[in-house]
């Protein structure tokens, strides 16, 4: 039988606020992490370390690292597109870092300066260097699911570049869905291909919930046999490159439902709760997680 744990990547601190027009105070970035990190949850992707001219709000990279409470249990890692990225993260302490490439040429190009060949030349230089300097390096494909300029994405290309980022030593790929496109059939197919390349535990479903299907999908990957999830608390964010996109699908969303199929996550859903009510205040959002809300009207 398949386990029945499954493992939650929070992804808030750096998904979820990099989207923030106003820039979010690095101490409430500090404190959305130190909070995070006592509901259970054991990965917090926390910054990143790309260009503060293209995504000025993780220009306070290195002094959220520096601030955070790190928990031996717990892996803090940070988003980097290249060897500059990874120098930097290194510097400020992070243990693991994660890796971007597009499925789609286009979109490459918008949110890499870059083509597809090109970014996978860059992330095999600093997977390399990260090996080195004991650095685990997770990947991610985005817009495995559609691209907001040019449509469709074929599966093929999906898996072709999970396996290319598997071979170059990363110990897990996220399959991103950028745009929140995806349904659960054409998930299905993306699925269908990319596990006949890579181990089906090395595999992420990383879903934005643009339009309503992201827990349909994440049952669906479940289905499939992933068990690894990436969320957002109170649903936050969006990517600055990928024009509509709303945020992650909400943590406490995916946790309630997992919950309730049979799952286990090992995370306090009323901790998470009340951590999604307390950022979207800071941040003056309304908190889009339903089950967030219902909860704090009970
Ligand atoms: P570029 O302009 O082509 O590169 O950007 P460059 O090498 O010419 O560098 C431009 C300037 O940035 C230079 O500074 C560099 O030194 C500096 P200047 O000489 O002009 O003063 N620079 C850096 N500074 C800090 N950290 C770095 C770094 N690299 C260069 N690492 C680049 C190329 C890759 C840098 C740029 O395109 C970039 O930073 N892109 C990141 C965009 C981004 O963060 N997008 C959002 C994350 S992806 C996402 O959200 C999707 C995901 O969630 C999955 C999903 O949803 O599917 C992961
Ligand atoms: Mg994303």
């Amino acid at each position: 039988a398949l386990p029945n744990f499954v493992k939650i990547v929070e992804v808030g601190p750096r998904d979820g606020l990099q989207n923030e027009k106003q820039l979010v105070p690095t101490e409430t970035k500090v404190e959305l992490v130190n909070r995070l990190g006592k509901t259970g949850i054991k990965v917090i992707e926390t910054t990143s370390f790309v260009s503060p001219k293209w995504v000025p709000q993780m220009g306070d990279n290195k002094q959220v690292m520096q601030a955070i409470d790190r928990h031996p249990d717990i892996s803090y890692p940070v988003l980097a597109p290249n060897v500059r990225g990874l120098d930097g993260a290194i510097e400020a302490g992070a243990e693991e870092v994660a890796v971007f490439i597009a499925a789609s040429e286009a979109f490459s190009k918008r949110n890499l300066n870059c083509t597809i060949k090109g970014s996978m030349e860059k992330a095999s230089e600093l997977i390399t260097k990260a090996k080195a300097n004991n650095v685990r390096v997770r990947g991610y494909v985005s817009c495995a699911l559609g691209c907001p300029f040019q449509g469709h994405v074929d599966p093929a290309v999906v898996a072709g570049l999970s396996k290319d980022l598997m071979d170059l030593g990363c110990y897990e790929v996220s399959i991103g869905d950028t745009i929140g496109v995806g349904t659960p059939g054409s998930w299905s197919a993306v699925l269908d291909e990319t596990t006949k390349v890579v181990g089906v535990e090395k595999l992420a479903a990383h879903c934005h919930d643009t339009y309503g299907q992201a827990l349909a999908n994440i049952h669906r990957a479940l289905e499939h046999g992933l068990r690894v999830v990436d969320s957002s608390v109170a649903g936050l964010g969006g990517c600055p490159y990928a024009p509509g996109a709303t945020g992650n699908v909400a943590t406490e969303d995916v946790v309630y439902s997992l919950h309730g199929s049979g799952y286990q996550t090992g995370i306090d859903l009323d901790k998470l709760v009340s951590i999604g009510h307390w950022i979207s205040a800071q941040i003056g959002r309304p908190n889009v997680s339903r089950a967030g809300k219902a909860l704090q009207l009970k």
